[in-house]
């Protein structure tokens, strides 16, 4: 809408830029957004200008007179790269071309991305390494290596004198609000940030727990992401990451399943019902209408992974090798599974879906193949696989 310029100021001269992005309904192709997205931007006005990431491209023009309302665009002189993905630097040459003084500050790994992807060239790069600063005059930005979250080049960038931690992806949340800090929007905050970090952070969880010790290293009073809400209380995004990083793994299984007839269905329901009685929580997904967000979240404290997917043309029905490939991707704590399947003359599912998780790295600790529904044994069989699954997940907890 030409005309409003909503802008928010997180620190003394320290202003929000960014955008909403309301309408958006699945990111990356995958992950459904019931409430959409933002992309923070962030303008740090010392004596020099600072901008601190962009926006998508589609929002450009929105972010140009943002940044226009609160100083000329011909006064930045950096633009700060945290993330070379284009939903944050896919702005950056309409914002260069208007700034021609400004130098695109980024990391080593950055430079070649921003080159072939963004179009920026050599000559207006300024490459940053860890604990590099750049005085603005009033203000100090100093750069924070801390790569892999999410590519390979991210950096999270500090404004020294405000204790504020522009941090990337990093602690972002998909959220489109009218209402920026994290106190603001409330309890519906966390479950989001909780999804973000499932699918962007939790594949690399190893960098991630290494990126958490350098923001607390920070000991920011305001963390800026780059999705979502900005953190006035830095604790409540910091202790959350703590927990999802290193906590505990809840008495808990993930259950993923497609079922054609209803033949492994009934499995997966006796299977879930054994486990409740021995007071493991199921969380069951229909893997033909899940939300890979919602699935990924689940993923990042339970113990185990429960699969049932039937034989279809001698493989694993298509439907539930999504389940692997999601999987392969996520990367969750839990490395333990078991496998129930139904077929109807051969089988076979169940020995590849094995062969797989195996090289996924994961303990196999029960399978069950049955042929057609299951019979009263059989679902006898699937209960004893629940109590098998349960002690388990107990004896791993020490409980
Ligand atoms: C398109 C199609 C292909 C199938 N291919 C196989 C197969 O290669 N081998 C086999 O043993 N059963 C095969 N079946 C039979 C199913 O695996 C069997 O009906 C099973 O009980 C379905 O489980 P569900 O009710 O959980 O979907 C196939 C079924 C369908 C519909
Ligand atoms: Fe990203
Ligand atoms: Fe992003």
């Amino acid at each position: 809408m030409p005309g409003i310029c909503k802008t928010v100021e997180i620190a003394p001269k320290v202003y929000w830029v960014g955008v909403e992005d309301w309408h958006k309904r699945l990111f990356d192709c995958l992950v459904p957004l019931p409430y959409g997205t933002s992309y923070n931007s962030y303008l740090v006005i010392g004596n020099k200008v600072a901008l601190v990431d962009t926006v998508h491209p589609n929002f450009g023009d929105e972010l140009l007179r943002k940044i226009a309302s609160l100083t000329e665009l011909v006064k930045i002189d950096y633009v700060v790269m945290n993330h070379a993905e284009p939903d944050h630097a896919g702005s950056i040459s309409r914002v260069m071309a208007q700034a021609p003084a400004a130098k695109l500050v980024l990391t080593s790994k950055a430079a070649p991305i921003a080159r072939k992807l963004h179009g920026v060239e050599e000559g207006r790069m300024m490459v940053v390494k860890d604990g590099d600063y750049i005085e603005l005059g009033g203000k100090t930005l100093k750069f924070v290596e801390s790569p892999w979250v999410h590519w390979p080049e991210t950096m999270f960038t500090q404004v020294i004198d405000d204790k504020v931690l522009f941090s990337g992806d990093f602690f972002g949340a998909h959220l489109a609000s009218d209402v920026l800090f994290d106190d603001e929007v409330g309890d519906i905050l966390l479950p989001h940030a909780r999804t973000y970090y499932a699918l962007i952070m939790m594949p690399l969880i190893f960098m991630a727990d290494k990126a958490l010790e350098k923001a607390k290293a920070c000991r920011p009073a305001v963390i800026a992401p780059s999705h979502g809400p900005v953190y006035r209380n830095p604790e409540r995004i910091m202790s959350a990451y703590e927990k999802w990083i290193r906590g505990p793994l809840e008495k808990k299984a993930v259950m993923l399943y497609v079922s054609m007839y209803g033949a492994t269905e009934k499995l997966a329901e006796a299977i879930k019902s054994s486990l409740s009685a021995e007071g493991v929580n199921t969380v069951p997904f229909n893997l033909v209408s899940a939300d890979p967000g919602h699935i990924a979240s689940e993923m990042v404290d339970s113990s185990a992974v429960l699969l049932g997917v039937p034989t279809l043309l001698g493989n694993p029905h298509p439907v539930g090798s999504s389940a692997l490939t999601l999987l392969k991707y996520l990367r969750p704590r839990a490395k333990c599974a078991a496998i129930f399947s139904s077929y109807g003359w051969s089988g076979g599912a169940v020995n590849i879906i094995r062969t797989q998780l195996d090289g996924l790295g994961f303990k196999i600790l029960d399978t069950l193949e049955i042929q057609g529904p299951p019979t009263r044994e059989e679902t006898e069989k699937a209960v004893e696989m629940g109590k098998k699954i349960a002690a388990w997940i107990k004896e791993s907890r020490g409980v």
